[in-house]
Parts: C-alpha cells; sequence; structure tokens
C-alpha cells in the first residue's frame, strides 16, 4: 500500500472481525431456510470471497454486473444491466452483497427487479454505508462499518480502476485525486 496516498481507515485484521461477526448472523438468520448470495460487481467480489467463507449453513452464489448511472439516469436511478444472474431466483431467499452503499440508487433498482422476479425476500448486506449520500431509501439489513462521506478506496474498491488490491479499507488523500 502506497502510504503517500492513503490513510488506513480499517486494517485487515479488523475486517477479518467484522467480516466474521457478519457471518456469523447471517448464518443463524437464514438457518433452515436457503440463501442465495448475489454479488454485485465488481467492487463486491473481494468482501464477498470473504464473507461465504464465514457463512457455515448451504448457501449458492451468483454475480450481477451493472452500469454506474450516467448524468442522464441520476434522476430516475436507472442502471443498467451488464451482467445478468445465471438462474432463476424464483422461491429464493436473496441477499445481496455490495462492498458499498452510497446514495442507494444502485441497490433500489437492483432491489425492484429481483423481487419482481418472484423470489422469497430479497435482503441487503454491505461492508461500508454511507448514509449522509443517500437519495434512495435504502437501508442495509447488514452493515459492516457506516462511514462518513469520505473517498475509500481498498478491500475492492477502486479509484479509476486502481487499489482494490488494498487489504485494508483506505481514505484516498484528496492531492491524489486533485491532481487528476
Ligand atoms: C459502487 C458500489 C456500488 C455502487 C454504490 O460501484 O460497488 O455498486 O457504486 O453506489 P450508489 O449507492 O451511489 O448507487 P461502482 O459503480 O463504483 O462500480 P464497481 O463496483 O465496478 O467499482
Amino acid at each position: 500500500m502506497n502510504l503517500e496516498e492513503v490513510d488506513v481507515l480499517y486494517t485487515a485484521e479488523e475486517i477479518r472481525e467484522k467480516v466474521k461477526e457478519l457471518g456469523s448472523k447471517i448464518s443463524a438468520d437464514y438457518e433452515g431456510e436457503g440463501l442465495l448470495v448475489v454479488g454485485i460487481l465488481k467492487g463486491a467480489f473481494v468482501f464477498m470471497a470473504d464473507l461465504i467463507r464465514e457463512i457455515d449453513i448451504p448457501m449458492e452464489l451468483d454475480f450481477m454486473s451493472v452500469s454506474s448511472y450516467g448524468a442522464s439516469s441520476e434522476t430516475s436511478g436507472e442502471v443498467r444491466i451488464m451482467k445478468d444472474l445465471d438462474f432463476s431466483i424464483e422461491g429464493k431467499n436473496v441477499l445481496v452483497v455490495e462492498d458499498i452503499v452510497d446514495t442507494g440508487l444502485t441497490l433500489n433498482y437492483i432491489s425492484k427487479i429481483l423481487k419482481q422476479r418472484g423470489c422469497s425476500s430479497v435482503k441487503i448486506c454491505c461492508l461500508l454505508d454511507k448514509p449522509s449520500r443517500r437519495r434512495s431509501p435504502v437501508i442495509p439489513d447488514y452493515i459492516g462499518y457506516t462511514i462518513p462521506d469520505q473517498f475509500v478506496v481498498g478491500y475492492g474498491l477502486d479509484y479509476a480502476g486502481h487499489y482494490r488490491n488494498y487489504p485494508a479499507v483506505c481514505i484516498l488523500k484528496p492531492s491524489v485525486y486533485m491532481n487528476d
């Protein structure tokens, strides 16, 4: 990690403990119910890889990839599906996994679509939640950390495609993005 560019917010050890807690809660809540974990690419893949190994009940997984909404779709909150789920979710308990919930526009849209497809339930698990930025009424069911409005990278989160490989969640120093 380049500490001239970032300040560590949560270390890899702290995240490991938090992910364990989340995995235990999820395992207890879905015990005997069946569970399909859906990761939203790309940001969620690191968190999801760790989280599913802390879930000790039978589960399946799938992924979706969605485009970031552009300026035109910001008001509607419409998100384009770039890669859809591989299988039907009818009658399943779906847990959507995200690295971060910011405005909530992405998850609001995804939750709506999934509910229309006849699943039994849709819940949301995010590592990071930035409620101060919310523009859509999304309330995650499982939250790792609630954070203020800071530019975070690492543990799957990027800035211009970089930093996803950092094992810690870090705050990007303004000197990095001010220069771009
Ligand atoms: C991030 C994150 C969520 C979305 C949250 O993805 O992974 O999907 O933004 O923002 P919102 O609550 O304001 O909708 P991003 O578009 O950066 O793509 P990535 O996952 O490929 O990095």
